[in-house]
């Protein structure tokens, strides 16, 4: 049987190599896609020296509909597409506010509707999200701008970049409109697989999920935490402090979660997140319903007094 086609976008990121891998050793076709050719084709080559063989790689700016477009022709072009792991993003650190919503907000709509049109029936899509969309409770999310992406996608952008500005200049301005966009651009990217699940089942039968990540280590999240010239150990300290295993992600696991929702064997799980956060939200939101792992009652070791033999 032919193998089945994967793309894998931000292809050549933290994530998105531990993602290409695991495509590769899992037995499908991958067509990964970045920003940088140079960058695209050292990756190429490294794999090949791995010894994969059905690996191919593309210059694509997911902003850019026309470039989204010819990906997905390619990767039809190499047989049955299986599935979309949609992984390009910026980082407020080191993007501006209308650049991030730019490539996450529109480059998410851009990439499901590229490859909407060369997926079949049983195929797959996996967005990316955060944690951070977690942290806003739905009756914020601006779901009036998010309704625009539906009936005017410039209203939509123009609108979601002047909300993301005003709401981080309101906070303190610096940064903090970039790290509102990415906020935002995050949440419209897990409402969005909410509100598409239905409309993409119906007409094609294709799953869409999102997940979202709570810290993965990646150079790229590395430098996130040690931008303004913070110690890195100090603050992966604190990042990790209400996980379950006091430690950060790290991408070969995630890698192994996309491969899940990918999978044919996943024939039912559409329109719902997993939040990859090692329980983070739950340890340490209260606000989202979260305990306080310190005064939490719960000890798996106690013993009660009861007849445990019996249906007490
Ligand atoms: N690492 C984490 O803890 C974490 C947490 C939450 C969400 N995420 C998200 O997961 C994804 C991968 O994270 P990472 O840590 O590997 O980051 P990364 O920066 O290593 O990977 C992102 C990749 O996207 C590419 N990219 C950027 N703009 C693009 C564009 N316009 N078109 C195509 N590709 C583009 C970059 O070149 C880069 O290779 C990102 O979207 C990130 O925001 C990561």
């Amino acid at each position: 049987m032919d193998k089945l086609v994967c793309v894998v976008t931000g292809g050549t990121g933290g994530i998105g190599s531990a993602a290409v891998r695991e495509m590769l050793a899992s037995g499908y076709k991958v067509l990964f896609a970045d920003v940088n050719a140079e960058r695209n084709e050292a990756f190429k080559q490294e794999l090949i020296a791995e010894g994969y063989t059905d690996v191919e790689c593309m210059t694509c700016d997911v902003s850019d509909r026309v470039q989204c477009d010819a990906l997905a022709a390619k990767a039809k072009s190499m047989g049955k597409v299986q599935g979309l792991i949609h992984l390009a993003g910026l980082t407020p650190a080191f993007a501006s506010y209308d650049a991030i919503v730019r490539v996450e907000a529109i480059g998410t709509l851009n990439m499901n509707e590229a490859f909407y049109q060369v997926m079949e029936e049983g195929s797959s899509i996996m967005n990316i999200s955060s944690q951070t969309a977690h942290m806003v409770p739905f009756d914020k999310y601006p779901t009036e701008i998010f309704d625009k992406a539906f009936t005017d996608r410039q209203a939509f952008y123009t609108e979601l970049c002047h909300f993301c500005k005003d709401l981080g200049d309101k906070m303190g301005g610096g940064q903090m409109p970039s790290n509102m966009a990415y906020t935002y651009s995050r949440c419209f990217i897990y409402w969005l697989c909410r509100n598409c699940c239905y409309a993409l089942g119906r007409r094609k039968g294709i799953k869409i999920n999102t997940v979202s990540i709570g810290f993965c280590e990646t150079p790229r999240s590395k430098a996130d935490l040690e931008a303004g010239g913070l110690d890195y150990k100090e603050r992966l300290a604190k990042m990790v402090e209400t996980t379950a295993f006091g430690r950060p992600g790290y991408p070969e696991e995630v890698a192994k979660v996309f491969e899940f929702l990918i999978n044919p064997k996943n024939s039912y799980l559409s329109g719902i997140d997993i939040l990859w956060d090692n329980g983070q939200m739950a340890n340490g939101h209260k606000g989202r319903g979260g305990f306080d792992p310190a005064t939490r009652p719960y000890d798996p070791e106690k013993k009660f007094d009861v007849d445990y033999s019996k249906n007490y």
